[in-house]
């Protein structure tokens, strides 16, 4: 486990370099499904670094990538790279975004790296073991009451009817928290729902890559996550709710009462 940790740490930091190097380059901007949706030369150059670095170690595993998709072997480990969660901000230099490296066994969450280069915040997690930011433990907030909590969302990029449904969510929330923020990386919006920075977080398009290793940091920190319907947490299915535990009923009936 400590291998599996310690090569992805080093894959993070890796991307991480990338990152900042081609942030005070001309970035490359390309747009993919939708005129919102962006990818730069440093996404794609952070995702080959990354599964370099992990390849190198471990040939014989599985990866899905967010911008080069599956590679396959006969293998129960799997690993899911998203290597820029931000990446709207990283085009207008917006501090933040990170990359997010997480490891499934037979299906299962393992391990979970999220580093934010610009903090220079390393999250981790392993399954069983906790939560971390720079190697200290962390845990979710105690906030109880909707009334006292800081929310986050997120919109996706496909601008369907995803984006009037959670329009209409955020509508509902507004007045029934203290606040809510749409910092613009789900990724870091879980680990800021483990480190207890935000008290919950739901968005309804997300993709496995956008939260293999931050959902784990949230169970681990003590939180709970789910999908919007069920009592359980698929990475495969879109939508999610991610909160310290304490909130999670409220901000759930919050979503029903107006979905
Ligand atoms: C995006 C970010 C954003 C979320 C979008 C994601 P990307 O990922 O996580 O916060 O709202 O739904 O697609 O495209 O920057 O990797
Ligand atoms: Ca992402
Ligand atoms: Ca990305």
């Amino acid at each position: 486990m400590d291998k599996f940790l310690k090569i992805a740490i080093r894959a993070a930091k890796e991307a991480a370099k990338i990152q900042l190097e081609y942030m005070n380059k001309d970035l490359e901007i390309q747009t993919k499904a939708s005129e919102f949706d962006l990818v730069t030369q440093a996404d794609k150059l952070a995702e080959a670094k990354i599964i370099e670095v992990i390849a190198k170690e471990f040939s014989q595993h599985s990866f899905l990538a967010e911008e080069s998709g599956e590679a396959t072997h006969d293998s129960d480990y799997l690993w899911i790279i998203d290597p820029i969660d931000g990446t709207v901000n990283y085009a207008h230099r917006f501090p933040q975004f990170c990359c997010s490296i997480g490891l499934y066994f037979k299906g299962e969450p393992l391990l979970g790296v999220v580093y934010d280069p610009c903090r220079k915040e390393m999250f981790h997690s392993i399954k069983g073991h906790g939560a971390f930011l720079n190697n200290k433990k962390i845990t979710v907030s105690t906030i109880n009451t909707l009334t006292k909590a800081l929310l986050a969302t997120g919109f996706p990029a496909l601008k369907d009817n995803l984006l009037q449904k959670n329009l209409e969510y955020f509508k509902a929330f507004l007045g029934k928290c203290q606040a809510i923020r749409r910092p613009g990386s789900a990724a870091l919006d879980l680990c800021y729902v483990a480190c207890g920075r935000i008290d919950g977080f739901w968005e309804l398009g997300l993709s496995p890559w956008d939260t293999a290793a931050g959902a784990l940091l949230v169970s681990e920190a003590g939180g709970v996550i789910t999908n919007l319907d069920n009592d359980f947490f698929d990475c495969k299915i879109k939508g999610l709710i991610a909160t310290n535990g304490l909130l999670h009923s409220q901000i759930k009936d919050v979503i029903l009462l107006n979905g």
